[in-house]
């Protein structure tokens, strides 16, 4: 079958600029189909706090974008997904992109916000006409990227990037890019547009929406997912919409790059390990212990958590919980997050009321983060919403069992524990309570000391999973060939 030439545009790449993980999946699948014989490529803005990782080089040409009155111009910026040939090219731009955030400055969202990323897509767009790379299928992530295939679908039908199909994916509804009406002119696009059947939502512009108005194929990021996203409790506003694209909407689990996950070869670890021989395991807890300045203590079970501190991690329910964990359990607690200025509080509080056994970080460390997943014996995450979630894919990776919420991917990748079953990969609970949670805590806190061998058990099979990007990147494949086949007419044999 013939190679396809594939664009990803993304606001975020592991390992250059990362929010969360998305820029993990954006970093991770283009290797993968690259191994697959594919020409893909990405592109991404040149934040300020860009880090400049191996060899950058500058294209001779500036970029001109068509935005606003009057052409614009961005610098492009080339170097390769470390490990790899696959291109990545970076946009530079004073106005849109040299503050250091991606999303959200000290006084919140940027109120360009809009602007920033219709110049992303446009540029994007702009760059394959330059370098006269016409690609086969535009691959655009969340709302940033949402006025991709609207400008495919009108100003640019006519051109040869016309013939381009587009696959979009939502990563998370919850996030949709409510912009005002004046990014119609600014992208150039036909104002006929800004209508309810399209990209406008209660008189603004919606560019989840647009994305998933106008591109040929649409994805998300779990099969459990895609079915909550289309019934209104899961929808976030967008469920008729995407009732009504439901046929071109297929869930696909996100896989990790289990090269750069592997704790046999992890350098932020300080000891390596693996499922057959887990010794280094216990130097991790030990370091991880050392790190929060817990009481060093090999028995008692270490329950870790990294987390954005958004609503939908569901740490509130952590908080909420805590004090009685704190009372009724031997247990040690650490936490790794930023974002919601209350929950920072409430963990720090935390770890200073419950000193030796429970420790927070307020930030974002991915060394450390590695080390959280290394040395804990659980990794919590109550998430009340999680369109996939990567962190308990790692965790079971690294020997950690998952206590999850069933809730989009994570009910698709932790399979709960059957006591004496010898099945299960984690813990896993229901109701989105303090209780539930707590009691899920301590029955995995029970599982640790009193069924030794049934918790081991749970680790192996947890460390045995296959969680590559294999199968997922084949089925992006022929998702990327249908996609082509109704663009074009033509099936990419
Ligand atoms: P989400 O994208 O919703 O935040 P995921 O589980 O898909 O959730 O991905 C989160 C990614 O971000 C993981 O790679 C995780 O290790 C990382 N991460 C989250 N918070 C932090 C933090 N404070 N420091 C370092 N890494 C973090
Ligand atoms: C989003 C979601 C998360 C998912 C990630 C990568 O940030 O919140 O569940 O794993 O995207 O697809």
């Amino acid at each position: 079958m013939r190679a396809l030439k594939i664009l990803f545009v993304s606001p975020e790449v592991e390992p250059f600029v990362k929010v969360g993980g998305l820029a993990d999946m954006v970093g991770a699948l283009p290797k993968e189909l690259a191994k697959l014989g594919h020409d893909v490529r990405i592109v991404c803005p040149a934040y300020g706090s860009i880090k400049r990782t191996g060899e950058w080089r500058a294209l001779d040409q500036p970029l001109g974008v068509d935005v606003g009155p009057a052409t614009q111009w961005a610098r492009t910026w080339q170097t390769v997904l470390p490990g790899t040939t696959v291109p990545v090219y970076f946009l530079e731009n004073h106005d849109y992109f040299a503050r250091p955030e991606v999303y959200t400055g000290p006084w919140g969202a940027h109120e360009d916000n809009d602007l920033r990323f219709a110049f992303l897509c446009r540029g994007a767009l702009a760059l394959c006409q330059q370098l006269d790379w016409i690609p086969d299928v535009v691959h655009g992530h969340d709302w940033t990227t949402g006025l991709l295939p609207v400008m495919l679908n009108t100003t640019l039908r006519a051109t040869p990037l016309g013939r381009t199909a587009t696959v979009y994916t939502i990563h998370n509804l919850e996030h949709q890019g409510y912009s005002p009406v004046r990014v119609v002119d600014f992208a150039r696009l036909p104002l006929g547009e800004f209508q309810r059947d399209g990209i406008e939502s209660g008189g603004m512009v919606n560019l989840m929406k647009a994305g998933l108005y106008h591109s040929t194929k649409l994805t998300t990021v779990s099969p459990t997912y895609a079915k909550e996203i289309v019934t209104p409790d899961g929808g976030f506003g967008l469920d008729a919409a995407l009732r009504f694209r439901a046929g071109d909407l297929v869930g696909i689990v996100n896989g990790i790059d289990d090269e750069s996950w592997d704790p046999a070869h992890d350098r932020a670890l300080p000891a390596p390990y693996s499922a057959a021989d887990l010794h280094g395991k216990a130097l991790c807890k030990a370091a991880l212990q050392r790190h929060f300045h817990l009481d060093v203590n090999p028995v008692v079970p270490l329950f870790g958590v990294v987390s954005r501190l958004a609503a939908q991690k569901g740490l509130d329910l952590l908080a909420e919980a805590l004090p009685a964990i704190m009372e009724k359990m031997e247990i040690q607690l650490v936490l790794l997050g930023n974002g919601d200025g209350r929950m920072e509080n409430t963990f720090q509080w935390a770890a200073q009321a419950y000193r030796g056994r429970c420790g927070a970080q307020i930030g974002f460390d991915g060394k450390l983060a590695r080390l959280i997943q290394g040395g804990s014996d659980c990794f919590v995450m109550p998430s009340r919403s999680e369109p996939c979630g990567l962190t308990q894919m790692y965790a079971m990776r690294y020997g950690t069992l998952p206590i999850v919420r069933a809730t989009g991917g994570l009910v698709d990748t932790v399979q709960n524990f059957e006591e004496g079953q010898a099945r299960g990969t984690g813990f896993v609970f229901h109701a989105a309570t303090a209780g539930a949670l707590a009691d899920t805590l301590g029955w995995a806190c029970a599982t640790y000391y009193d069924r030794p061998q049934e918790f081991a058990g749970l680790q192996q099979r947890a460390m045995a999973q296959d969680f590559s990007w294999r199968q997922s990147a084949a089925q992006y494949v022929e998702l990327y060939r249908w996609a082509v086949e109704h663009r074009t007419g033509t099936y990419p044999a």
